[in-house]
């Protein structure tokens, strides 16, 4: 539907200060994003006090540049702000939120809470212009792992989660280990390939129905980690990939079939990962599932998936009020 409607969207729930203009939910006119990733490697993850910090040092420089890329006005080309709500770091949330609020108030337009979930599966959207709900959505991060119904733009049921860490936080620690600092999940990625993928083995949990557990896999690594030597950690890596990847497609697709869904997606920082996206559509081919994932930029933390997820619930009639706060 064009209506021409443009938004401005804020995210900062956790360590990615960004926004971005959004029209009519899925054409981007900009999208501009500072990364703390250089604050916090040596802390082997998000310290939440200084990726608050940052939040409030970059927001208003990052959402300059992005109205001033989509070439519009300040004042008068903006007919809304989105902005996360939920999930995320408290303080770091606030500070986008806070400062949407002051955009939204001092413009005079609405302001709609998003949330980072159902905004990652909305990146899914952004080039796959002909997707519409229902699909299933595994949305993989550093925070979270989870498989979503969605059953409208606005209506997700959530069909089952993690019971414990998420993929991948459990990456992050595993490189750690390793000697690698924040983030991990590229680094293992870059050194599986080539790769023996079936070289080691990891203990897979079986839960009742779609929820996952990491963490028994995660304290099993980190102590095989111990007995490995430089030259063993391009077989390890390849073949923690190719368990994890097929753990986490294994239950997407058992989902879709119990839940008799036609299309399956991937989203969220984890699934820019080679391997994840090979064992899902594989699975998929055999089965004549539809598979869609967004491109690189739009898998991490970004605000164009809020900007979105913002349009849906703008027209389907969603509207914050200034008093707004986190959702924790
Ligand atoms: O969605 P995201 O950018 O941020 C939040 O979790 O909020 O995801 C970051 C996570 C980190 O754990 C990082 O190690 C992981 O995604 N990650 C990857 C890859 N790129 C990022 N894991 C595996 N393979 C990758 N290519």
């Amino acid at each position: 539907m064009v209506i021409d409607l443009k938004i401005l969207a804020i995210e900062s729930s956790c360590d990615d200060t960004s926004a971005a203009v959004v029209r009519d939910g899925r054409c981007v006119l900009s999208m501009h994003t500072v990364s703390q990733e250089q604050f916090h490697s040596k802390f082997g993850g998000v310290v939440p006090e200084i990726a608050s910090r940052k939040h409030l040092n970059s927001i208003y420089e990052v959402t300059e540049i992005a109205i001033e890329k989509a070439m519009i006005s300040e004042t008068t080309g903006l007919d809304a702000v989105a902005v996360t709500c939920t999930p995320g770091l408290v303080g770091s949330l606030l500070v986008g939120i806070n400062f949407a609020k002051g955009f939204a108030l001092s413009l005079g337009i609405p302001l709609i809470a998003v949330n980072h979930l159902k905004a990652h599966a909305a990146a899914c959207y952004i080039e796959n212009l002909g997707l519409s709900p229902p699909f299933l959505c595994l949305i993989v991060s550093g925070g979270n792992t989870c498989i979503y119904d969605v059953k409208s733009f606005t209506n997700f049921n959530l069909v089952g989660s993690t019971r414990d860490d998420a993929a991948g936080e459990i990456f992050d620690k595993i490189a750690r280990r390793m000697g690698i600092e924040y983030p991990g999940g590229p680094f293992l990625e870059k050194m599986a390939s080539g790769g023996n993928e079936l070289k080691f083995s990891f203990p897979i949990p079986k839960l009742k129905e779609f929820d996952f557990s990491f963490s028994g896999l995660k304290t099993y690594a980190i102590n095989q980690v111990k007995n490995l030597k430089y030259s063993d950690f391009h077989d390890f890596s390849a073949s923690l990939m190719f368990s994890v990847s097929k753990y986490l497609s294994d239950v997407l697709i058992c989902a879709a079939e119990k839940l008799n869904r036609d299309q399956v997606a991937v989203a969220g920082g984890v699934a820019s990962n080679s391997y994840l996206k090979k064992a899902i559509n594989l699975e998929c081919k055999k089965r004549n599932l539809k598979f869609h994932f967004p491109s690189k930029k739009y898998c991490g933390d970004n605000a164009a998936m809020i900007g979105v997820q913002g349009y849906y619930e703008f027209i389907s009639g969603s509207k914050a009020e200034l008093d707004l706060n986190v959702i924790r």
